[in-house]
């Protein structure tokens, strides 16, 4: 992940303007830097079966990285989260005010798509994956999922429910990352497969943080933890041995499937999923 590192640094948003903050809060989250589980998970796709692909399929991953940070910077913004903290750092309403961080997250939200629109992919690729990442973080995605989200504190789901809120909350982009590794290196049916898998690794991804949001401390996770009391957490509905014991079932049954895809495929996302699958432990 070191290059995709230096691509973001390189490639960050700028702004020339009157604005004395303005630039410097839009890269302020995106410097701050994170697991880039996203971006891992796309170019891990590339790399297991076209590395000539990886230069370019990393401006895909930024574009991820970009959405994904946006939508952090929101959830955090007292309408939402009310969070002070995330990445280890204040997050942008506290550092700067509540004005700048809705803007940023609108700019690095507009740019991912300027940055996928530029990419050096054929047009028809280009446009997969503009419509890719728009589906799944967008109105019927992240957005709707925290739309849920937010409309359901102090209202309790059912877990059907709840799983439907965490699919477009988060495990939505999740999945998003791994087919839009397998459009960039053209093959479709590999991409829904990926899909699905993404799908259920984004279910637990969500689970592993409603569960480390009442395991870990605020400096432990770099952002504020036992925030979920009023949500519709695994955790909050489950309890933690529950959930804990979900996470299990899921990432037991994640190993399994990863056996099915191509050894070249396995070999690459196997390190990554060992090191995420059982952070909740
Ligand atoms: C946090 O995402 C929000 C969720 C969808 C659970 P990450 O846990 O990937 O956050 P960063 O990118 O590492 O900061
Ligand atoms: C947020 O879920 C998911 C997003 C779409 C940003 P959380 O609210 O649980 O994420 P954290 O715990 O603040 O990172
Ligand atoms: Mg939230
Ligand atoms: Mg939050
Ligand atoms: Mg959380």
């Amino acid at each position: 992940m070191q290059n995709f590192e230096t691509f973001l640094l390189e490639n960050l948003p700028h702004s020339v303007s009157i604005h004395p903050t303005y630039e410097k809060a839009l890269q302020a989250m995106l410097i701050a830097g994170g697991k880039r589980f996203r971006p891992a998970l796309l170019l891990g796709v590339v790399s297991a079966y076209n590395s000539l692909m990886l230069e370019s399929a990393r401006h895909a991953a930024y574009a991820i990285e970009l959405l994904h940070t946006y939508s952090l910077i929101h959830d955090d913004l007292p309408a939402m989260d009310d969070s002070p903290l995330r990445r280890g750092k204040p997050t942008l309403h506290v550092l700067y005010d509540e004005v700048t961080a809705i803007l940023v997250g609108d700019a690095l939200n507009t740019y991912a798509f300027e940055v996928l629109s530029k990419a050096p992919f054929s047009d028809a690729t280009r446009v997969e994956l503009i419509r890719e990442l728009a589906s799944n973080g967008g109105l019927n995605g992240m957005v709707l999922g925290q739309a849920i989200d937010c409309y359901f504190e102090n209202k309790p789901l059912k877990l059907d429910e709840i799983k439907i809120l965490h699919t477009n909350k988060t495990a939505k982009l999740i999945a998003a990352s791994l087919k839009m590794g397998a459009l960039i290196i053209g093959n479709e049916v590999l991409g829904e497969k990926l899909y699905d898998f993404g799908i259920k690794l984004g279910l637990l991804f969500q689970i592993q943080d409603d569960i480390l949001d009442v395991t870990q401390t605020s400096s432990e996770a770099g952002k504020l933890t036992n925030n979920d009391e009023n949500k519709n957490s695994f955790v909050t509905i489950l309890g933690l041995e529950e959930a804990m014991r979900e996470a299990n079932l899921l990432a037991d049954a994640l190993l399994n499937e990863l056996h099915s895809f191509d050894e070249n495929l396995q070999s690459e996302l196997s390190p990554l999923l060992t090191q995420y699958i059982n952070r909740h432990k």
